[in-house]
């Protein structure tokens, strides 16, 4: 079978298709099918943040496949106990939980729970963010590329300029259902927020009586040097969105929910999938190992560590390095697609945000071998002229 080919006839055509085959990854590390190893700076856009085949999260998945994979959530069971109660604990003020099987899927359930909650429609987000492609994570997000042919969306939805507490401050009004941002914009372009934004944000909604949803899809566990980036911010959201790496890259999303929240009651809303005791069991193991290994102290150590190295790549065609943790942005002066293309036939996978940044996600597993090399290969594409085909 020629994988690529086979791909090529079958697909939905809804992805721009690489012609490489990856068959294996191994922590910071992916295989193509001829054995060549590539260091992976995408983790499968923010996923595999304990790195790949982690025995941890293939054991924990082998012993729950061969007791029990599914059982819907009207039945308690052992391992979505547990996870409950692991989950429930990371951020004081959010103790109890929704799970779900995607990152949109989360936010879908944050906008309904906002909703039934106040009684009120709308829900301001911000300009760039990015929330997901089902039809209210779609009315949230904001770039035309992924909104254009799908209207009518969900009404209700607004957007304002990011961290701006002014543009913020005029569109809460007192039929705000929720506001919905990102504490740092992933596909937007990797922005983080200011301190003084995320708490003004806090403050406005309090005043009326608005709630906050903090979508940690791409920025949670770990990603930013806390378990979530919100953590840096020094204020708790009502509900916080979450997915990606949540159960080491096992399908995953779970909507953690704060005591303003109110009226969730049986049949408001649920998913045939979601909390089943695979996917908790998975997230356990994704958790424990976070913990045990300090995943988010090292993205912190070594996000540092990076950036203070990109920081002195003497290259006319950067415009801005900036991130958080091991979340990070490269803004260049022209169009990267060129670079990404360079960089992964010099066996680098890293992904755009927008036209103009290279974004970094590795897994945070990543050695300091490893991030040295990545900075020695972006060095040389970064400062040789990349044509744009
Ligand atoms: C911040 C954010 N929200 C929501 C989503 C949507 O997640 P999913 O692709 O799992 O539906 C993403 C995906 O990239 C994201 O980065």
């Amino acid at each position: 079978m020629n994988i690529v080919e086979t791909e090529n006839k079958y697909t939905s055509g809804l992805y721009a298709k690489q012609t490489l085959t990856i068959v294996r990854g191994q922590g910071a590390s992916l295989f193509d099918v001829d054995g060549n190893e590539y260091l992976d700076c995408a983790a499968g856009h923010g996923v595999a943040n304990l790195g790949h085949a982690h025995p941890k999260i293939a054991e924990a998945l082998y012993k729950q496949a061969s007791t029990l994979i599914t059982l819907f959530e009207s039945f308690p069971n052992d391992q979505r106990a547990a996870l409950m109660e692991k989950i429930c604990t990371l951020l004081p003020g959010l103790d109890r939980v929704f799970f779900c099987n995607s990152g949109t899927e989360a936010v879908e359930a944050s906008f309904k729970f906002s909703r039934i909650s106040n009684g009120r429609k709308n829900i301001v987000a911000a300009m760039r963010a990015f929330h997901g492609r089902t039809y209210g994570s779609l009315s949230a997000t904001f770039n035309k590329k992924y909104r254009d042919g799908f209207e009518p969306l969900v009404p209700g939805f607004c957007h304002v300029a990011y961290n701006n507490i002014e543009a913020l401050d005029k569109a809460v009004t007192e039929e705000t259902a929720a506001v919905i941002l990102e504490v740092v914009q992933g596909e937007g372009g990797v922005y983080p927020a200011d301190v003084e934004y995320i708490q003004s944000a806090r403050r406005i909604c309090d005043e009326r009586g608005a709630l906050l949803i903090v979508d940690e899809i791409q920025s949670g566990f770990g990603r930013t040097g806390r378990m979530f980036a919100i953590q840096h911010y020094g204020i708790t959201p009502d509900l916080l969105t979450c997915a990606k790496s949540l159960a080491g890259g096992v399908p995953m999303g779970a909507v953690l929910i704060g005591r303003n929240v109110k009226n969730l009651t049986p049949g408001v809303h649920g998913s045939t999938f979601g909390g089943n005791p695979l996917s908790c069991a998975a997230a356990i193991a994704a958790l424990t190992v976070l913990e045990e290994e300090d995943l988010p102290g090292q993205a912190e150590a070594k996000g540092k560590y990076l950036m203070e190295k990109l920081k002195k790549i003497d290259s006319p065609n950067i415009r801005e390095v900036r991130g958080m943790g091991l979340m990070v942005g490269i803004e260049l002066k022209q169009k990267v697609a060129p670079y990404i293309k360079a960089l992964q036939e010099k066996r680098i996978i890293a992904l755009n945000a927008g036209m103009t940044v290279i974004r970094l996600l590795p897994p945070l597993v990543i050695s300091y071998e490893q991030i040295d090399h990545l900075v020695d290969v972006l060095t040389d594409v970064l400062t040789t002229e990349q044509k744009d085909e």
